[in-house]
């Protein structure tokens, strides 16, 4: 018996991706067909940004080029909109600590409210990221740590351009 494809929408800021994204990312991937990965345009326009929107996607795609199953977008509005108008009636979330939960579970029963037929999933990554979020990430980079174990390669290689050798240790 044949059933239709299964598509989710992978929302986020990804400023930049870490480890833990590209974690969920590849799990999701055991339960859906395709997966978009989505940059949320409001969520690009912080002062504290580290890469802008076209930035983002255009990491994305390189780290991703080799999966055909991923593609990547960027949105603006309400993500139910995207998730609808991309017939992508599943959302992936990244649950790390109880402290995510909260606010995942306001978000999920109201983008369930705007849009009935959307289903949430969250999901947990590996334990090793846990601890891991882009805004600790664009810290350590700014404060000249090194953030080589929590970075895609492509990512890391963007950031040595954007700040300099000593985010990979240099
Ligand atoms: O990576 P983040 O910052 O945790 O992602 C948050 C994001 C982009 C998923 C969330 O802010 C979002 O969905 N924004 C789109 C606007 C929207 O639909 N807002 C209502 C959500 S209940």
């Amino acid at each position: 018996m044949s059933r239709a494809e299964k598509t989710a929408v992978y929302p986020g800021s990804f400023d930049p991706i870490t480890l833990g994204h590209d974690d969920i990312v590849r799990r999701s991937l055991k339960l859906v067909d395709r997966v978009i990965v989505a940059v949320a345009e409001t969520a690009s326009q912080s002062k504290s940004s580290l890469f802008d929107l076209e930035e983002r996607v255009a990491i994305l795609e390189r780290v991703y080029e080799d999966e055909p199953r991923v593609t990547i977008s960027s949105f603006e509005g309400l993500l139910v909109d995207f998730a609808r108008t991309s017939a992508a009636p599943i959302i992936i979330r990244g649950l790390r600590a109880v402290s995510d939960f909260e606010y995942e579970f306001q978000m999920a029963l109201m983008n369930r409210s705007l849009w009935p037929q959307i289903e949430v999933i969250f999901m947990t990554p590996d334990n090793r990221y846990t601890f891991l979020s882009s805004s600790l990430v664009r810290e350590v980079a700014r404060l000249k740590g090194d953030v080589t174990a929590f970075v895609p390669p492509i990512v890391l290689e963007a950031m040595v351009a954007r700040i300099g050798p000593s985010v990979a240790g240099g």
